[in-house]
């Protein structure tokens, strides 16, 4: 792909060779991203945020991306402040704001909003999470996070645990993984299921998956496990999020007795799906994978406004 002015919508867009150049480019954003370096780099570019569903990592690692690399931001949060509330389109509003800003990141609670903004707009469009469908950046952060913790992706053993089905992560995550020789379990409920679309999309890749609802056994000979929330503010109604969100918990002695070497990710928040005891193993790695997040957001606005360390 050709990064200079590109929209990242959907994960399916990546071929190997743009998620390692991305991976790459996040090493060389390290420095920045950890405080040792700064610099001005994207000196006189915009960066305009609208989180129309809520976020705290997502926008503030672009925001602080965008400011320690030099540039600015305008933002905007939640729809009653927005003239969404009054029933502009996102292909207007991409239309509008194009004309102030240089890149955009968008999170809405429709799937393929990132799209019809990016219609609209003369910018490059990044999706930073939309509806259930996607959260393309995210996926390449948990893809860095696993290079940065066990020095490769290939020959890998990834469990996906949780609500398969509304979470966007692991959706995102899967695809840019079928570039990859994984082998991939997903834990769920039945009614939370991986979509069909994304187990299509993996068997026409020939990547190799298993579906199970067994959580314990699963994690026994994973490399890498990767709890999601139940997503609560999906369910139309509260009985069925009770009904799923005490399913499949993570705790340490679960850990220690069958699988003490494996990588714990989880793209946060987390409820109560990891309980606070297993932080301290070396294996829990969700508060780096997420301090990685400001590395990927750096590299992915230096790409698409065609810069580089
Ligand atoms: C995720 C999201 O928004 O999809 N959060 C994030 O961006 N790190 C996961 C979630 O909300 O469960």
């Amino acid at each position: 792909m050709n990064f200079k002015g590109a929209d990242i919508l959907s994960s399916k867009q990546f071929n190997r060779g743009d998620i390692e150049a991305v991976l790459k480019m996040a090493g060389k954003a390290l420095p920045y991203a950890s405080k040792k370096k700064f610099g001005d780099l994207l000196k006189g570019k915009l960066l305009a945020t609208l989180f129309y569903e809520p976020s705290t990592r997502t926008r503030l690692s672009f925001e602080t991306a965008m400011i320690r690399l030099g540039g600015s931001v305008v933002s905007s949060v939640g729809t009653q402040g927005s003239s969404v509330a009054k029933g502009e389109t996102l292909y207007d509003t991409g239309k509008m704001i194009s004309t102030y800003a240089d890149v955009i990141a968008i999170r809405h609670n429709e799937d393929n909003s990132a799209d019809e903004m990016a219609h609209g707009s003369s910018v490059p469009v990044i999706n930073a999470g939309d509806g259930c469908r996607e959260h393309p950046t995210q996926a390449l952060l948990d893809i860095f996070t696993i290079q940065q913790e066990l020095g490769k992706v290939d020959g890998l053993k990834v469990a996906m645990v949780g609500d398969l089905k509304y979470g966007r992560t692991v959706h995102s995550l899967s695809e840019m993984l079928s570039h990859f020789n994984v082998k991939l379990t997903f834990v769920s409920p039945p009614e939370l299921k991986m979509p069909e679309g994304v187990c299509r999309f993996l068997k026409e890749k020939n990547v190799p998956f298993t579906e199970t609802v067994e959580f314990a056994d699963s994690i026994k000979d994973a490399d890498v496990v990767y709890m999601t929330r139940i997503q609560q503010e999906r369910f139309a109604k509260k009985k069925d999020y009770e009904k799923h969100r005490n399913v499949y918990v993570l705790t340490s002695e679960l850990i220690k007795e069958k699988n003490p070497k494996m990588l714990i990710l989880h793209p946060l928040p987390r409820v109560w799906e990891i309980t606070k005891d297993v932080d301290e193993l070396p294996g829990a790695a969700y508060f780096r994978q997420a301090k990685s997040g400001l590395a990927v957001r750096m590299a992915l606005l230096m790409m698409v406004l065609g810069k580089s360390f």
